[in-house]
């Protein structure tokens, strides 16, 4: 079965956060389903470089705004079809905002660009090559659903996945008449939403199945709140969306062979973590303590509750913890971690930025993994933190409330827990959890215990892999 998927990020190739990592690992996953998984990206200047010959396979005069071509190219495991065209991909800045951190103004063009090649893919643009499946993923590939639909496809099966619902791709009508879509495709049942035209929410009127990250997220969306907006559709959609859990890339994410670590280590000699924490403490600056170290591997923002660790790095310390931080973002929230990293020297250590080694290394040497997420459709970094050993403390929320089971009394005597989890999304119920998870370490024979049913939990993409491989295969059943 083939499948094309458009993704506006891949793991190892360009990455922002959780997207790339399952749009990169997902294809490797499928492999073992019969699924071969084809790739379609934006040659950013980060992709363009990552492979050496391309074979070119299509070319367009004017692809909203210039020429552009099509290259087939294979890179890092991935199967890829780049879409070679500067004047919307080759420049500075990040993938989606400019030095300044403002959106590109023209994200409309750059990622409907994007959706209409994947459509013309699906519709037979390069010969021998149809997939039957476009697998789209978030509000920059989700118009390829109207361009399926409204070219009168009617073969093409179209998945568009929510990998998180605050980000919509929502523009004013003006840029309509760019689009190359019919005139009824602005209507309520098309990309219409609210005068303006929707991304996403094209995506979600029009595919044939909406998936998400979590069964948790999956029932969220439907209701006021996370839905963001979109619950209402959501509801009218809902035998049509379904929650995939996310699972990791366990080859990348192997702690006993990865060397961002100082010491590889597996469940069964998990005390050798020890070094790392080691090496951890002394790339933040930070001293000896009995209390747990703390990691912190996070986008700085609203959505990840980070005001709420802001708030409790004082307790925290009395509690004789420390903490490290590695993460960018909203500057009031890196402010407030850097004075916090100077009030506490030596309790405290603050990187600022993005680094995907050093990330490893704080899965690998922490003792817990923060994660007070607001709302979390799934959430990748308390995954590592259980295959890491760095046991999570979670949020009760999304895909964090599906994948870590809180050391309550009935938990821990089943033998069960793996994490801690609290809710409401508060300061207070996150101090709470920073005291409960200080009690525990206290006592290493359960803290190792819970470390080691951590280590040993399947966080692999193997069941996930199969639900994706069945739906695909019901969409084709029902054609
Ligand atoms: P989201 O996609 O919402 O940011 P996820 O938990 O799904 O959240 O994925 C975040 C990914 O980005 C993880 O792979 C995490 O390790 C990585 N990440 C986030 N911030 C940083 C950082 N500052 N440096 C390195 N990796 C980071
Ligand atoms: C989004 C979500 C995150 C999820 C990731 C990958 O960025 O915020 O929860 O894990 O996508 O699906």
């Amino acid at each position: 079965m083939d499948v094309l998927s458009i993704a506006s990020e891949v793991y190892p190739l360009v990455k922002t956060g959780g997207l790339a990592d399952v749009a990169g690992a997902l294809p490797g996953a499928l492999r073992h389903h019969e699924v071969s998984m084809r790739t379609l990206v934006p040659g950013y200047p980060q992709v363009m470089a990552s492979f050496r010959r391309g074979r070119e396979i299509a070319h367009f005069h004017d692809l909203f705004g210039g020429p552009a071509r099509l290259l087939a190219a294979r890179t890092s495991g991935l199967d890829l079809i780049v879409i070679d065209a500067p004047h919307l991909y080759d420049r500075g800045g990040g993938i989606y905002v400019d030095d300044f951190g403002q959106d590109w103004l023209d994200n409309w063009a750059r990622f409907a660009a994007l959706s209409s090649v994947g459509a013309e893919l699906a519709r037979g643009l390069v010969e021998g090559y149809r997939p039957s499946i476009i697998h789209a993923h978030d509000w920059q590939a989700a118009l390829a659903a109207a361009y399926v639909r409204f070219s009168g496809d009617t073969e093409t099966r179209v998945v568009v996945t929510i990998h998180n619902l605050a980000f919509q791709g929502r523009f004013g009508s003006d840029i309509f008449a760019h689009l190359r879509l019919p005139a009824e495709a602005f209507t309520v049942d098309g990309v219409e939403y609210y005068g303006g035209v929707g991304f996403l929410k094209a995506g979600l009127r029009l595919a044939d199945a909406i998936t998400t990250v979590s069964p948790t997220y999956a029932r969220e969306i439907r209701s006021p709140g996370a839905g963001m907006g979109l619950e209402g559709l959501l509801v009218e959609r809902g035998a049509d969306l379904h929650g995939i859990l996310n699972g990791i890339d366990v080859e990348a994410w192997n702690p006993q062979s990865d060397p961002a670590l100082a010491a590889g280590f597996a469940a069964a000699n998990v005390k050798k973590r020890a070094l790392n924490t080691r090496a951890l403490a002394d790339r933040f600056g930070l001293d000896d303590g009995p209390g747990p170290l703390f990691g912190l591997v996070s986008r700085l923002t609203w959505q990840k509750g980070i005001d709420l660790v802001a708030e409790n790095i004082d307790w925290l310390v009395s509690l004789g913890g420390r903490l490290a931080v590695l993460g960018s973002g909203e500057p009031h929230l890196e402010a407030a971690i850097a004075q916090a990293s100077v009030r506490h020297p030596g309790r405290v250590g603050f990187i600022s930025g993005y680094d995907e080694v050093l990330s490893h290394l704080v899965q690998g040497g922490a003792d817990v993994m923060l994660v007070p997420s607001r709302f979390e459709p799934c959430g990748l970094t308390q995954l590592y933190g259980l295959r890491y050993g760095a046991v999570p403390l979670v949020s009760r929320v999304g895909g964090l409330a599906d994948t870590v089971i809180d050391a309550n009394a009935a938990a821990l005597d089943a033998g069960v827990a793996t994490g801690l989890q609290f809710a409401p999304v508060e300061s207070v119920a996150l101090g709470e959890a920073l005291q409960r998870a200080t009690v525990l370490f206290a006592q290493p024979e359960v803290w190792a215990r819970m470390q080691r049913r951590g280590m040993k939990t399947d966080v692999s993409w193997q069941k996930s892999a199969g639900q994706y491989a069945a739906l695909y295969t019901d969409l084709i059943g029902e054609q």
